[in-house]
């Protein structure tokens, strides 16, 4: 039997909502990617959400408008220090570097898999030259708001949410990521909601979400709600082709947002049947020496903490789990079931990082990131797995973990 990591996660209905698009002759961003913003914001209970072609691009467009907002001061500058977790993304750590922004980066903790927001605190502390922070949320699991509310508070920076990983997950009834400036979204296939390619940014702040419509589209003032007010003083340019922004082709298709549309329908119960495979694994592994890492947030099933399950994170927990993953990864991939390292693993040990990161600090410096990606790995926990695969994957890791022990 197969357990893949990913699944395609398109079915009959949202084949069909893209059949109609195609049909129809409109095909680049129009109503149905607008309908897309306005049924994710009301999910999200967010003001604005902005639909763009993938997580990294959002990620992308959000450092872009903080960096160069069409009026008053920006947010940041360039130089200006970021923090961001030691297990990451690259497409988190990228416009980070690429827009002239300073990664200065921070072990993660060992049960969330998120930024360590202690040692974060710390930093903020000391270094003044700190701006804002790039949380991921990671794996499906809400970091709480309150904690990086904290932080505002304290240091005046802004919060970045990546929650390209984490869409229905909530914390105290807020949906992961709403607080702070924006939040992005990945709608990359086998995530919680597909649109095959995809993202967008949420944010409360009606004047960020018409840059970033700016910024998705060239720079250009068309998509902007306050496009009349610009259009006011042109100088002698066409309303059509007045470019208020630095910008990008970063514009999502009609069709991803009509299949976005059929998915979202359906979120929640994707997400109750990812909630369910993680439980079921977890009791199949109880008690053995294998964990899943967010286990803790079975404790209460309300929805005020709960955890959306991108994937499942495996934590081997004898004291030589480092030296035999291979083998348990061995064993599973022979048996069919499919297995990857924690995000990157230790991003600082990544061969573009150490190129470009002569003043970063060696890999060795962020140990709980070292420990996490030598000693836990990923498998599958995708909505459309049945119910005999997801017995045989607790089967299996039961089994995996009484060799491992013996
Ligand atoms: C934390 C994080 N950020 C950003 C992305 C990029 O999203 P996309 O693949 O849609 O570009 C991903 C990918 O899943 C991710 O895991």
């Amino acid at each position: 039997m197969k357990i893949p990591l990913a699944s395609s996660g398109l079915r009959p209905i949202d084949i069909q909502a893209a059949d109609r698009v195609l049909n129809s002759g409109f095909l680049t961003m129009g109503k149905n990617v607008k309908e897309f913003e306005n049924e994710m914001a009301e999910y999200l209970g967010c003001k604005h959400f902005v639909m763009v072609n993938s997580g990294s691009s959002a990620n992308l467009a959000i450092l872009e408008a903080l960096l160069r907002p069409s009026s008053g001061i920006p947010y940041l500058l360039p130089g200006d220090k970021v923090l961001v977790p030691a297990i990451a993304w690259p497409t988190t750590i990228w416009p980070v570097l690429q827009l002239g922004l300073v990664p200065e980066f921070v072990d993660i903790d060992e049960e969330t898999l998120a930024i360590d927001l202690k040692q974060a605190d710390e930093k903020l502390a000391k270094d003044r030259s700190i701006k804002a922070i790039f949380i991921i949320h990671p794996m499906g699991r809400a970091i709480d708001h309150k904690l990086l509310e904290n932080l505002v508070t304290k240091y005046k920076i802004q919060v970045i949410n990546d929650v390209c990983e984490s869409l229905g997950s909530f914390i105290d009834g807020k949906h992961a990521g709403t607080s702070g400036i924006a939040s992005s979204f990945s709608f990359y296939f086998s995530h919680h909601l597909t649109t095959m390619e995809g993202g967008g940014i949420a944010t409360d702040n009606g004047q960020f979400a018409d840059d970033l419509r700016s910024i998705r589209s060239h720079g250009w003032s068309r998509d902007r709600t306050d496009a009349s007010e610009w259009h006011k003083n042109l100088q002698g340019n066409d309303a059509k082709f007045l470019f208020v922004t630095t910008g990008y082709n970063i514009r999502p298709m009609e069709i991803q947002a009509a299949i976005g549309r059929s998915q979202l329908k359906d979120l929640d119960f994707f997400v109750e049947k990812r909630r369910s495979i993680a439980e079921r694994v977890k009791n199949s592994i109880d008690n053995t020496c294998l964990s899943i890492i967010g286990s803790d947030t079975f404790s209460t099933f309300e929805k005020s903490k709960s955890h959306s399950w991108m994937l499942l994170p495996i934590r081997i927990t004898t004291a030589t789990g480092h030296l035999i993953k291979p083998s348990v990864l061995d064993f599973l991939e022979s048996i069919g079931i499919e297995t990857r390292p924690v995000l990157t693993g230790n991003f600082l040990s990544q061969p573009s990082m150490q190129r470009i990161g002569k003043n970063l600090p060696h890999p060795d410096s962020f140990p709980i990131a070292t420990y996490i990606s030598n000693s836990s790995f990923l498998v599958g926990a995708h909505h459309d797995l049945s119910d005999e695969q997801v017995n045989f994957l607790g089967e299996s890791l039961n089994e995996v973990s009484r060799i491992v022990a013996q």
